[in-house]
């Protein structure tokens, strides 16, 4: 059925995506499969909306793997499926999206600060996303994340006239042809071992506006300056702890195991632009669909629960 021009939904089984989607026209997928958790759940103790997670391991391996082979059938080549996890069940969906995917990089979502009521274990407060990728150079768009006043502090103490800067670097491990030179300010010769990772024209244009950080002991290396003020934010790392989980925001919860819409739009951003083509196959309370909706992308929902249709029309 049509949610709105650009959001689709379908009811039923992960398997029958295979007669509905094209192979390999999707640009982005995001799977939240149940974890394999042996439990069921359930919105709260008044309601029946949710669904069950109680497997065999062996039933578990084969849902997942036959639904990784046909989603990586649907992915485009440039294309990014992310896979959610938690930690304690992350080995099996790991080792099958490694025999699947040529490029498997994981990032570690800190969905909460602490867990207050542990007292014979650690409380764990870290979630899995595993990045699949079939090419090295898949479709990427830098994003940031807010800055923390530990990465201010430490990142960009230096200063001049214009601010204060961190240091970039401008000198390389791996030879390219065409950037070993040798560059000389105020008779001090700059010479690299294995050269530089700009051209020299781009070296002195920089150097030519203040932006080249010198050394203060004899020997030591040029960098670039990158200025607070000209940045954006952290450009993104692979551990995200600026993401709350609905229970820690201010996000209503209308389904059991939702995830919060910012973290579906930052993995929307990196791997799609506008117009691109989103999946989420097993889509719980749509929040795919609602983050595409914020950004401009065509999304495609599925779920086998029935009880999602009326969840998702009403956050439209
Ligand atoms: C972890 S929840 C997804 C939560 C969702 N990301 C959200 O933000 O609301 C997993 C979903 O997978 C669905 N599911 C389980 N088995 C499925 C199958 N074989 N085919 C399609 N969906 C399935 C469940 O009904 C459930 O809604």
């Amino acid at each position: 059925m049509d949610i709105n021009t650009s959001l689709k939904l379908y009811i039923g089984d992960v398997s029958e995506l295979e007669t509905k989607i094209n192979p390999g026209s999707i640009n982005m997928i995001y799977l939240d499969p149940p974890f394999n958790s042996d439990r069921d759940y359930k919105l709260n103790h008044k309601s029946d909306i949710g669904f069950g997670d109680k497997w065999n391991d062996n039933d578990y391996e084969k849902f997942i793997t036959l639904t990784i082979n046909l989603l990586h059938r649907l992915l485009k080549k440039d294309g990014t499926l992310f896979f959610h996890i938690s930690t304690s069940e992350m080995f099996l969906p790991e080792k099958i999206l490694r025999n699947r995917f040529k490029y498997v990089t994981p990032i570690f979502w800190k969905k909460c600060r602490s867990k207050n009521n542990v007292k014979n274990k650690m409380g764990s407060t870290i979630d899995i996303i595993f990045q699949c990728n079939k090419v090295s150079k898949p479709k990427f768009n830098l994003v940031y994340q807010p800055r923390d006043e530990n990465y201010v502090k430490n990142s960009f103490k230096n200063k001049d006239e214009r601010g204060n800067y961190s240091l970039g670097h401008i000198v390389t491990e791996k030879t390219k042809t065409g950037y070993l030179y040798e560059f000389t300010i105020n008779d001090t010769k700059y010479s690299p071992e294995s050269g530089w990772r700009i051209k020299k024209s781009e070296l002195q244009k920089l150097y030519d506006d203040n932006r080249i950080h010198l050394p203060k002991k004899l020997g030591g290396n040029l960098y670039k300056k990158i200025y607070l003020h000209e940045t954006p934010g952290k450009p993104c790392t692979d551990l995200w702890d600026d993401i709350h989980s609905l229970s820690q925001g201010k996000e209503k919860r209308v389904y059991p195991t939702e995830k919060p819409i910012k973290l579906l739009e930052r993995l929307i951003s990196i791997s799609t632009d506008e117009n691109d083509i989103v999946l989420d196959p097993m889509c719980g309370s749509g929040t795919t669909g609602k983050a595409c909706d914020n950004l401009s992308r065509n999304c495609i929902l599925n779920d086998i629960n029935e009880d999602v249709v009326d969840i998702i029309k009403s956050r439209f």
